[in-house]
């Protein structure tokens, strides 16, 4: 008796806009009166900014859906390619061997060792876990362990999958490698560098939807999977249908990081738009979710013939359940800050005469502006501007490149540098505008400013 008056009294003094509207938004409902861990009444809680609230409550939603969300897209993973059916092989109504966890990690794909099931990180640990097995895959799946792909078990029999879908986190999050090479806590806005998307893909027992959309046959659409290698992926390809370069090599890009986005203009490689414009064309276009998708700039049936006659700028499934998530997918997404590299992992003596070199001489600073490292505005330039061809550029509505906004590029070593990874080390990328600006830098210079990028 005595502690609900306490608790009635302090619902009282706090006052029913505050804690009770709040309550009501999270859960829809009315608040529970519940016992207080101390007898005293909580009067003195400041009042809570609403923006603040806001900001963490669609923080939490916009990391979940980021994580965990496939926006209806098994329908594709799994009901039209039949990736789920790899994944169990034939023994449980799939087809083939089935796909253990170890080739699941060979196939690039990261374990979170935070979700992995009681037991198995210490095996792992120790070096003794059951990698080798169809089922520990399936439980592994169960518990959302295996990053950025989600499983659906069958009702009748759980011990069979249904279908399988992505998430954002599949391309885009990889793991620390804390407790084995793949295995570690979670890194959103990491690119997963590893990840073999083209190989994954052709895993699919029946690729019939893709040799439909792409108007090529079977054998066509895997020439072309096998093409990407691993952390690369083509996002075009379902828009203009172009999987190679003129020069013969893979259209694909390398994936980018999804962190330190805030406070950038444009968007991708080719600045295509905004955050929640990508996420929205991703969503719908490329992961094959179930939303609503407008852009009208993909009728073009000179430059989009595959979107054009697809009609994936007017895309309006009948049950949207993209729509609804961008706002928060949005915040979190600006949210990821870019990573700081660890000491000792450049030179700090370099790294400050790189620093004078990349603000002066070098001048990367016309246009990867500290502290954002690229333009505030209009984030965009010609491809002549940085002596490469316009093959990619020309792709996206632009026709131009996007400053790439540095930071954190120790975070993503493998896989190359620019678009498409020409260029293997950072090193390369110096040396290359060295000879297009006519910078004049020696080695030794050109060793500072390498020695700064990766202190960014
Ligand atoms: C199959 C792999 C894949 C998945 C899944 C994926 N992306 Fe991406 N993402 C890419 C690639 C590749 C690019 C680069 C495209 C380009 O620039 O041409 C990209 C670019 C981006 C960018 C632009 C980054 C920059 O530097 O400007 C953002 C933001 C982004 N993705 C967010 C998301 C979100 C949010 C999701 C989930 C809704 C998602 N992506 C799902 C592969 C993927
Ligand atoms: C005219 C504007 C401009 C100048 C000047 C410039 N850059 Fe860039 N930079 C770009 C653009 C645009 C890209 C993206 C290229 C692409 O996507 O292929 C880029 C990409 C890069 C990348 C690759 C980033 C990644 O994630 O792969 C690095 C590193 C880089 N620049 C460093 C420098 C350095 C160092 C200098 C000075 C020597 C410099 N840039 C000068 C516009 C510029």
């Amino acid at each position: 008796m005595w502690k609900r008056s306490v608790v009635v009294l302090a619902l009282g003094l706090v006052g029913a806009d505050c804690m009770c509207s709040r309550d009501r938004d999270r859960e829809g409902k009315e608040p529970v009166a519940q016992t207080p861990a101390s007898p005293l009444p909580q009067e003195t809680t400041p009042k809570r900014d609403s923006a603040e609230d806001n900001a963490q409550r669609m923080f939490a939603q916009g990391r979940s859906t980021f994580r965990l969300d496939t926006f209806g897209d098994e329908a594709f993973w799994g009901g039209s390619i039949r990736l789920h059916d790899a994944i169990q092989g034939e023994q449980r109504g799939g087809v083939g061997s089935g796909v253990t966890p170890r080739a699941a990690l060979t196939l690039g794909l990261k374990l979170d060792s935070e979700a992995l099931p009681v037991g198995v990180a210490a095996q792992l640990r120790a070096g003794r876990a059951e990698l080798d097995t169809v089922e520990t895959m399936l439980e592994l799946l169960r518990q959302d362990a295996i990053v950025g792909v989600r499983a659906f078990f069958s009702t009748e029999d759980p011990k069979r999958l249904r279908a399988i879908g992505v998430t954002c986190a599949f391309c885009h999050s990889t793991v620390d490698d804390s407790i084995a090479p793949g295995v570690g806590r979670r890194l959103d806005g990491w690119p997963n560098r590893d990840l073999n998307i083209g190989a994954i893909v052709a895993r699919s027992p029946d690729l019939s939807v893709l040799s439909g959309l792409l108007s090529v046959d079977d054998a066509g659409v895997r020439k072309v999977l096998a093409s990407w290698g691993p952390g690369k992926y083509d996002a075009m390809l379902l828009l203009d249908g172009k999987a190679f370069r003129p020069d013969g090599r893979s259209a694909a890009t390398v994936l980018p990081p999804v962190f330190g986005l805030a406070g950038i203009g444009l968007q991708t490689w080719t600045g295509w738009g905004s955050v929640p414009y990508w996420n929205a064309l991703v969503a719908n276009t490329q992961m094959r979710g179930k939303g609503v998708f407008f852009e009208p700039r993909l009728d073009d049936k000179v430059r989009y013939p595959l979107a054009a006659k697809h009609k994936l700028g007017r895309l309006r499934a009948e049950r949207d359940e993209i729509t609804g998530k961008l706002a928060a997918l949005h915040l979190y997404q600006l949210a990821l800050p870019a990573p700081k590299p660890p000491v000792g992992s450049y030179d700090p003596a370099r790294s400050i005469r790189g620093d004078a070199l990349f603000n002066g001489a070098a001048r990367c600073a016309t246009c990867h502006m500290p502290p954002l490292y690229t333009e505030p505005g209009w984030n965009l330039h010609e491809p002549k501007e940085i002596g490469i061809d316009d093959f990619q550029a020309k792709r996206s509505p632009t026709g131009r490149y996007r400053t790439a906004p540095l930071r954190g590029l120790f975070a993503h070593p493998k896989g190359g540098f620019y678009h498409d990874g020409r260029f293997a080390t950072l090193l390369d990328v110096v040396a290359h505008y060295n000879k297009t600006f006519k910078l004049g830098l020696d080695g030794e210079q050109q060793a500072d400013l390498v020695e700064f990028l990766k202190s960014i």
